[in-house]
């Protein structure tokens, strides 16, 4: 019998955002988006199983070292019991997660986060889970997170009950990223709440949901053809429709400060002195920059010299979750 499981998996940073849920029971996403998994930013989860009865003995979270409290203890014992529903696990178990970066900052941790403890809880099931079912359930975690089970650049449509496909290998994809990190304060309105208050009260949600549509089949083809100018001014411009459904929601979800401003700005003119790269953000203040393999050191010079930038993580296309090891 399984009783000790780690598995390590990428977070991954949308290139068309996913932004707005269909469905929330089931969370299936109202936008299809598309995402390139990052190699240097990784979630390792390992999973215990400690007991048969979790009536008896509670499941257990530890988050980055520390007992999780509040919402995220919460929503990753959620987590576990809605695989037990599911009747694809029984008994009680103790979860140890690990980032290698700033958690709950707007860095895409929920993604390699469910990820990593869906390939963890798969081995402790009978059922033979295949990519499409791990994707399918690691989505019910966080949406994101469908993504980071396939790797390398993934595309999540939002059907009824979407599970993401690789579009690309890791090593058969010519870009990487840079990740400027500028501020690791936790943020106040997380990616769920974020999205429901966008869709329940931003007049441009509908809008935002046609571009995303229309973005994503553009994005499938400039992909097809490794095509940098046109994935990274699509990236660009999707996150510039994103980020305008995000301040119109009331209250406004600000998650820009002024060093990402100044990023965006400056991306520009870096584009007009030749450098071939763009920039994206999610749902905090931190931008990553698309570009050449090549190119990324030197880019990440650049951006490690802008004020007020706290750090750069350099990240060539990520690996699909994998299990590392099992007891
Ligand atoms: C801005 O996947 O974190 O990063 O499904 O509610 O957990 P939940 O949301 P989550 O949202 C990600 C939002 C985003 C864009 C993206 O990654 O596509």
């Amino acid at each position: 019998m399984t009783r000790r499981v780690t598995a390590r998996a990428c977070a991954n940073i949308a290139l068309v955002k996913y932004w707005g849920k269909r469905d929330e029971r089931r969370n299936t996403p109202a936008t299809p988006s598309i995402s390139l998994a990052l190699s240097g930013l990784t979630t390792t989860t390992t999973v215990e199983r400690f007991g048969d009865d979790p009536s008896e003995m509670p499941d257990h979270v530890e988050l980055n070292g520390d007992a999780a409290r509040g919402d995220s203890g919460a929503r990753v014992a959620g987590y576990i019991s809605l695989w037990r529903d599911l009747g694809l696990i029984d008994g009680a178990y103790a979860v140890y997660s690990q980032n290698d970066f700033p958690t709950g900052t707007g860095l895409a941790s929920s993604s390699s986060g469910f990820a990593a403890l869906a390939a963890a809880l798969a081995e402790f099931s009978e059922q033979k889970l295949n990519a499409v079912n791990l994707s399918r359930l690691a989505r019910r975690g966080s949406g994101s997170a469908a993504r980071s089970i396939a790797g390398g650049i993934a595309a999540l449509p939002s059907t009824s009950d979407p599970a993401a496909r690789r579009l690309v290998e890791p090593n058969d994809v010519p870009w990487g990223m840079v990740v400027a990190i500028v501020e690791t304060a936790p943020k106040t309105v997380g990616s769920t709440e974020g999205m429901n208050l966008s869709r329940s009260t931003s007049p441009y949600y509908g809008s935002w949901v046609t571009i995303a549509k229309h973005d994503y089949r553009a994005m499938l083809s400039a992909i097809r053809d490794r095509d940098l100018v046109r994935t990274g001014e699509l990236a660009e411009s999707n996150c510039y429709a994103m980020q305008a459904c995000m301040l119109t929601t009331h209250p406004p979800l600000l998650y820009w400060n002024e060093v990402t401003t100044r990023l965006m700005r400056r991306v520009l003119a870096w584009r007009r002195e030749g450098v071939r790269v763009y920039a994206t953000a999610d749902a905090g203040p931190h931008v990553c920059f698309l570009a050449d393999r090549a190119d990324l050191d030197a880019l990440a010079g650049k951006a490690a010299s802008v004020e007020g930038v706290t750090d750069v993580n350099v990240s060539l296309p990520g690996a699909p979750a994998e299990v590392v090891s099992k007891e």
